[in-house]
């Protein structure tokens, strides 16, 4: 069994939403998951002891990429989380009519590579609250399962 941890920031549901529905098929494959919104998570050493963490967050800028509020906050400690070594992904909800679709994925996955974690699968990026892509969340799972 691998201790997982889900950090998601969400202004209008949709990532939460993501989230619990990871969680549901992570954690009947058998694994132990903590989801925390981002609102409520420090991230001081908040990796330690997990094997793997999955980060979800929205972007809300028009052209450039702004991270969701909540998590914006977090990722400005983003440092401090102990991410060496770690295995991360990332997913989030968008909307594909902008121009930078779930791109706040992007900058957890650059962000974290540079503090020296494993990326073990692409983003997952849908529309919505993933109600309408099992199969994509399916995939990202089987991905994330098979890196632990
Ligand atoms: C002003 C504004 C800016 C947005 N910018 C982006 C964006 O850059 N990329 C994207 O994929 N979606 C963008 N969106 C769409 C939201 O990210 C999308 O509605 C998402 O499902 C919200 O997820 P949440 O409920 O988890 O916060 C934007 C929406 C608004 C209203």
């Amino acid at each position: 069994m691998a201790k997982i941890l889900m950090v998601f920031g969400s202004t209008t549901g949709n990532t939460e939403s993501i989230a619990h529905l990871l969680e549901k098929k992570i954690a009947a494959a058998g694994h132990d998951v903590t989801v925390l919104n981002a609102a409520d998570a420090n991230p001081d050493h908040l990796a330690k002891g997990y094997d793997a963490v999955l980060m979800g967050c929205s972007a809300w800028g028009e052209e450039d990429v702004e991270m969701q509020d909540d998590f914006a906050t977090f990722f400005e400690g983003f440092a401090s989380m102990d991410l060496n070594g770690v295995k991360v992904a990332s997913f989030a909800s968008g909307d594909k009519e902008y121009p930078h679709f779930c791109g706040a994925c992007d900058l957890i996955v650059d962000r974290a590579k540079e503090l020296g974690a494993v990326i073990i699968a692409d983003s997952l990026r849908l529309e919505g609250d993933g109600t309408s892509d099992p199969d994509e969340i399916e995939s990202y799972v089987n991905d994330v399962l098979k890196a632990l």
